[in-house]
This record gives structure tokens, C-alpha cells and sequence, in this order.
């Protein structure tokens, strides 16, 4: 049955049809090994091409020239041995009717001198960008010939390998970098009028063309308004785009706005949660039409309605639901189904591109599956074992996730949650209005396991006695923690904890310091409530650089706050102390490099973060009476094999705890839990 959904309408684009209007915009996961997309990068794009999408852009920024040293693990398609790898990328997504392009680029200066080769970095005009920090050379005029000539020699691996199209990144790199009279300073041929800082583009457009002849797909990402005073205006950058497509060179435009120069600006070329939906949606559309071009376009169009109405309206040829397919990679194979609210929501959290800094990978905050392709299925099937009764305690984001993957493959679960809602630290985290979406997490949960059938015992505290009346084969703790106080010498008593503002049990006072010995989300949602309050706010750490567990995009909005709010940022500092004087409390601080040192700051309230102690009683009384005694084999975990040795042959069930019940650590690691131990029970 044909749809009339204006998604699944295919369209054409040159000779290739793509089959519907969904696509995944380029986006390096860092997934390469040695520059090479080898199995776990090709199973991640085969994924998204099974789910039914239409074409995915691969790699990010995929590096042409030896001088663009990758920045965060990108692709060397300069090197000749990436064609056999892009081949066989390219057959696992055309297996499913997708097609596949890659974007190439020159990073300029959006890379560092320090990497790979140690070669200098360039750019049109020495002009440092914040992001990478390197100083880079004005670009010559030998450099510009060999770059040239990389370009098309890479467009020809590409074409080689049987990819669809390319398409050349130009925002924020070194193609750009002569458009904007921010970068570009130059008084010759190459700076200037528009036609001269267009030359450089048009180079590398009649080399690619060269390489590639006519019917090959080339399109641009680029940017058509950087929205910043010394950037590219929105007059240049849509003549600019009017003159793309008007040359006869390239096959699409993919519309970007704003300026990727530092995380707080490229938060509004890729919003993070709390930020607003599809911001650049409407600037796109009004590039198609005064271009009247295939038009391109993603920022945050992340769920079907609004990509929908992009389509509907006239906006876009093509809709990047990029995030959206790192968190559900089916989106498309769901919509056909008539399963749209089945679809697992990307909830802005973008600890998927603050990974590729700050742990070298992408991955979801919450689909594990995500860049594990080899080892964890998107889709769960049935067992072939036996069905076991498994009761799973607390149901957090670890406990609702090993829930859904047992009642998947067939078991009988039973959630046991102490109190009158889901979510745990989730719920407590969405206390801060602004990171109120991170609910979808949970809320996709609670939608599963009730079209799976699973039940959840609310207001249920759950001792020893109340699992074993319900006989269970399997024992889940993801009792998950209660907060610590970091160790202090003296006042342990005085403190408030962070959960307790974020709960709202505590009111913050007027004036507050928060300690954050901790480093991550937790604190600083506390210290951002704090500071939207109105109340003067101190914020200690004792790290070089305060929240380092913290990506650089999710670091924006706090420190929008923070700034806002006139916060006070101390960090290399220790709370060593808290006592009370008269109806204030004395914070004494001290440091661990100067070990004499002593501060001291008189508040009203001091707020501490340091993390959960598991809450593990109930795991300790059973574990006598579990046959694995609670062990897990580590070695079976990662390689395969029964994970729960047995221990003790009186033992009723097996027994295992996953989430903070464990140690203190992150939403990922708990639904990681949840699902690599849910699939081998
Ligand atoms: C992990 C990650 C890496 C990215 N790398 C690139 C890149 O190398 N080149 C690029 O043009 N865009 C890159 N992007 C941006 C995406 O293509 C897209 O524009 C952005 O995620 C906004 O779209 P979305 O809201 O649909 O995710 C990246 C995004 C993510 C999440
Ligand atoms: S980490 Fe967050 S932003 Fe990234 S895909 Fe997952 S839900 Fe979306």
C-alpha cells in the first residue's frame, strides 16, 4: 500500500532515488579504527539503513589532506586503503535501499598542530579558533594547489568505493574559512569580493568535477548565515547559496546557520536539551526558496511530527534526524509500521557528541546498542532457554531497562519500586526545568513495559522476605544510591545535600556555597536551580577545571547560567570543613598543592556533591541465599559464556545488581547494565 505520509514520499535526486525524505546528516562517532571505517562503523551506518532510512551521509568530516590532522577521529580518505572499507560500508546500507554519501573536508584551523603528523595548521587568514586553540599559517599559494588536487583525488575514492555522492563540509573549515571576513584578511585574489573569496571554492569544485565527471552526487553542507557580528552575513551566505546552485557544480545544498568557532556557538547550530526545537528550520526553508534548489537541512528536528511538517510545508527535499537516529536507529521501519510511539526519543542529552572529546566514542545516553552493533542487538528476540521469573528491584533508568530486555526475550519480570514513581536520579534531574525532556528515558520505558506486560509494584520497599514470596529464578538490585557527603574533617551534619535542592525538601538560602566533588551533571543542576533562584551563589571544586565528567556542549548552558546569575567559580579547592557561627555556617577551604593554605567563607547554607553510596542491603541478604553469590565473570560478560558462576549449590536464584546499586556512575553506564545483563539471563 502506497502512503501518502509526505516522509515516506521518495524523491529524486539526479539519477538516485532516494526512497523516502528522512537521511542522517554527517557526523563523526569516532567509530574509525586508524582512520578506517572498518566493522563497528559499518555495522552502525547498516543499522540506521535497516530502520528504513533513505540515505546517510557517513563519516564527519572526512579528512582530504595530511595537514588536516583528525580532530575527533575522523575518517583519512587521503589514504588509498580506506576504498575497500567505504566499499563494503556502502554494499551493507545499499543491501537495505540506502544510499550512501560521505563528507569530505580540509578541517583548517578546527583541528591541532599537535596530532597525527605534527604539520602545521592553515587557514585563509591566522586567525585562531577557540575551539581547537591552534594559531594557524595564512594558507599559500602551494598550499592551495595541493589541498586542491586532495580534494579531487579523494572525491575519485569515494566515487571508487560506489558511495552515492559527496558532499564538502563549509562551515567552520577551511572552505569557509575564505567566505567569512571573520577568517579572511587576505588583500589578494583569495580575500575581498565575494568572487574572490569564492575562488578557493570553486577551485576544488571544477578539480572534484574533474575527478568525478557529471553524473557523480556533490552537494555542499554549508553555511549560510555564521549569525554573528564579524561572521558571514544571511545576505552573503544566501547569495552564496544561490550561486552554488546556479553553477552548475553541486547537486544539493545542506543548510547550516551559525558558527561552530566555540561550544557556546556551536550549542546553536546543534541545540542541546532545553534549547528550542528545530531553531534553523525556517531560515532553510527560506534558502530553498530563494535558491529553488534540493535543500538540506538538521538542527534538532528530533521527532517525526516537526520532521513531517518540514517536508509538509515545503521547507526541505530532505530531513536529517541525526540525534534522533543515534538514540532510535528504526525511526523510518516504525513509522511504516504504524509504530510512530514506539520510537525512542532522543532526549538532547547529547552526551553522544560530547563523547567524541571527552571519551573518544559516541555513545547515547540511553540506547547502549548505539556503536556496540557487534555485540548488543537493536532489536531483542525471544529466548531459546528456558522462561525464568525474574524480579528486578527499583525502577530507575537500570531497573526499567534490564526489565525491558528480560520481557523481550520472553521472561516474566515483576518491577518491585519503593516509591510512587519511576525514575530515580533521572526524575530528580528533570527537577531543573531545563533538562526536563531527560523524562523521554524513562517515560519510553514505562511505555515498553507496559505493552510488554510487565508489572510494576509502586510504594513497594522491598525486604529479603517480600522477593523470595515471589519465587523468582533471577534477583535485579537497581536499588541505585543514596548521596555521600564528600569527606570533611568536622560538619558532616551542617551540610545540605545537592538531591535535596534538586528535590525541593531544601530551599536554597541566600547565600550559598556548593562544593561539587563529584563532577558531573549532578551538582551543577543543583548549582543552576541555586543560581535561578536568586540566591548568591559560590560554586567550589577542587578540580583544574570545575565539572569535568562534563562535556564541552553540555557545559553551555550551566555556564550561561552561571554567568547570568553572577556565580562565583572557584576551583584547585578542597571544603575541608563546615562549622556554625552564630546562624551562619564557616566553609574552611584548603588545597591540595599548598598544604598550609586555609580559606574560609561565611554563608547560610553549604550544599555538597559527591556522589551515591549504593544502597546494596538488600542485595548483601540475599546473596547468601543466590547461587551465583552475587559474582558476575567479567571475562564471560565481554567475551561470551554464562556470566554467573556458580557459587553456592544451595542457592535459589541467581542474583546480580547493575546502576549505582553497584557504584556510583551515569545514566549510560546503568542502561548498559541493564542490557548486557538482560540479555543473558
Ligand atoms: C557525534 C556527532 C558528531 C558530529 N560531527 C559532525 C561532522 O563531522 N560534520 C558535520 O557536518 N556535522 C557533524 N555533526 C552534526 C550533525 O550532522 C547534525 O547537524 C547535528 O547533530 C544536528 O542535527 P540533529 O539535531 O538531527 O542531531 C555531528 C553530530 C554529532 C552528534
Ligand atoms: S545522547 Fe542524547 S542527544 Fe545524543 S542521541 Fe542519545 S538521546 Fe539524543
Amino acid at each position: 500500500m502506497t502512503s501518502n505520509d509526505p516522509l515516506l514520499q521518495p524523491y529524486q535526486l539526479k539519477h538516485l532515488t532516494l526512497k523516502n525524505r528522512v537521511m542522517s546528516t554527517s557526523h563523526e562517532p569516532a567509530y574509525s579504527e586508524d582512520g578506517m571505517p572498518k566493522q563497528r562503523y559499518r555495522l552502525y551506518h547498516a543499522e540506521k539503513a535497516k530502520g528504513g532510512m533513505a540515505l546517510t551521509m557517513t563519516a564527519g568530516s572526512a579528512i582530504v589532506s595530511r595537514d588536516s590532522p583528525a580532530a575527533f577521529g575522523n575518517l583519512h580518505v587521503y589514504d588509498d586503503r580506506i576504498v575497500p572499507w567505504l566499499a563494503e560500508l556502502a554494499d551493507a546500507c545499499h543491501e537495505h535501499d540506502c544510499k550512501v554519501m560521505i563528507q569530505i573536508t580540509h578541517l583548517g584551523r578546527r583541528t591541532g598542530w599537535n596530532k597525527a603528523d605534527w604539520l602545521p595548521v592553515l587557514s585563509a587568514s591566522p586567525v585562531r579558533e577557540p575551539a581547537h586553540r591552534a594559531f594557524p599559517k595564512t594558507i599559500e599559494d602551494w598550499d592551495i594547489e595541493r589541498i586542491v588536487a586532495d580534494y579531487a583525488s579523494a572525491a575519485q575514492r569515494c566515487q571508487a568505493a560506489g558511495l552515492d555522492g559527496i558532499e564538502f563540509e563549509s562551515y567552520g573549515h577551511l572552505m569557509d574559512g575564505f567566505w567569512s571576513p571573520a577568517t579572511n584578511h587576505r588583500d589578494d585574489e583569495f580575500g575581498g569580493s565575494l568572487d574572490n573569496r569564492l575562488r578557493f571554492t570553486n577551485m576544488v569544485l571544477d578539480a572534484v568535477r574533474a575527478s568525478v565527471g557529471e553524473k557523480f552526487v556533490v552537494g555542499i553542507r554549508m553555511v549560510a548565515d555564521e549569525d554573528f557580528e564579524k561572521g558571514l552575513s544571511k545576505q552573503e551566505g544566501i547569495e552564496i547559496a544561490g550561486r552554488l546552485a546556479n553553477s552548475g557544480k553541486v547537486d544539493f545544498l545542506n543548510i547550516i546557520r551559525g558558527s561552530i568557532e566555540s561550544d557556546a556557538a556551536l550549542t546553536k547550530v546543534i541545540p542541546v536539551a532545553g534549547m528550542r526545537s528545530s531553531p534553523h528550520l525556517d531560515f532553510a526553508g527560506e534558502v530553498r526558496a530563494a535558491t529553488k534548489f534540493p535543500t538540506f537541512h538538521a538542527a534538532r528536528i528530533s521527532d517525526v511530527a516537526t520532521a513531517r511538517h518540514a517536508i509538509a510545508t515545503g521547507k526541505l527535499d530532505m530531513v536529517g534526524m541525526t540525534r534522533a537516529h543515534i538514540a532510535d536507529p528504526h525511526i523510518i521501519k516504525k513509522v511504516i509500521e504504524g509504530r510512530e510511539h514506539e520510537i525512542r526519543p532522543c532526549v538532547g542529552a547529547t552526551y553522544c557528541l560530547d563523547r567524541i572529546y571527552e571519551g573518544g566514542e559516541a555513545l547515547c545516553v540511553h540506547n547502549a546498542a548505539t556503536g556496540r552493533e557487534a555485540e548488543i542487538p537493536h532489536i531483542i528476540v525471544k529466548t531459546e532457554g528456558p522462561k525464568q521469573k525474574i524480579v528486578v528491584i527499583g525502577a530507575g533508568a537500570g531497573g526499567l531497562e534490564v526489565a525491558r530486555v528480560a520481557a523481550e526475550r520472553g521472561h516474566k519480570v515483576t518491577v518491585l519500586e519503593a516509591s510512587s514513581q519511576a525514575g530515580g536520579q533521572i526524575r530528580l534531574a528533570t527537577q531543573n526545568p531545563r533538562r526536563k525532556e531527560l523524562i523521554g528515558i524513562i517515560d519510553w520505558r514505562l511505555a515498553e513495559l507496559a505493552r510488554l506486560g510487565v508489572e510494576i509494584r509502586y510504594d513497594t520497599w522491598a525486604e529479603k522476605d517480600d522477593v523470595l514470596a515471589l519465587s523468582p529464578d533471577v534477583v535485579v538490585v537497581a536499588t541505585g544510591g543514596l548521596p555521600q557527603n564528600p569527606p570533611l574533617t568536622a560538619g558532616d551534619n551542617l551540610v545540605t545535600s545537592s538531591w535535596d535542592i534538586m528535590a525541593g525538601s531544601v530551599k536554597p538560602a541566600e547565600n550559598v556555597l556548593l562544593y561539587d566533588d563529584n563532577g558531573g551533571h549532578q551538582g551543577m543542576g543543583a548549582a543552576e536551580l541555586i543560581a535561578n533562584a536568586g540566591s548568591k551563589l559560590e560554586l567550589v571544586s577542587p578540580e583544574r577545571f570545575f565539572a569535568p565528567e562534563m562535556g564541552g556542549m553540555n557545559h553551555v548552558p550551566y555556564m550561561r547560567a552561571f554567568q547570568e546569575k553572577g556565580v562565583i567559580i572557584t576551583i584547585n579547592t578542597r571544603l575541608r570543613s563546615v562549622r556554625r557561627e552564630g546562624n551562619q555556617l564557616v566553609a574552611e577551604l584548603a588545597s591540595d598543592f599548598a598544604a598550609g593554605w586555609r580559606g574560609e567563607r561565611r554563608v547560610d547554607q553549604v550544599v555538597v556533591e559527591h556522589g551515591t553510596l549504593p544502597l546494596d542491603d538488600l542485595y548483601l541478604s540475599l546473596k547468601p541465599l543466590s547461587k551465583n553469590g552475587g559474582a558476575v565473570d567479567y571475562e564471560r560478560l565481554v567475551s561470551g559464556g554464562d556470566i554467573f558462576p556458580k557459587r553456592n549449590p544451595e542457592g535459589g536464584f541467581v542474583l546480580f545488581r547493575i546502576g549505582d546499586a553497584v557504584a556510583s556512575r551515569n545514566i549510560h553506564a546503568a542502561i548498559y547494565d541493564g542490557i548486557r545483563f538482560g540479555l543473558r539471563i
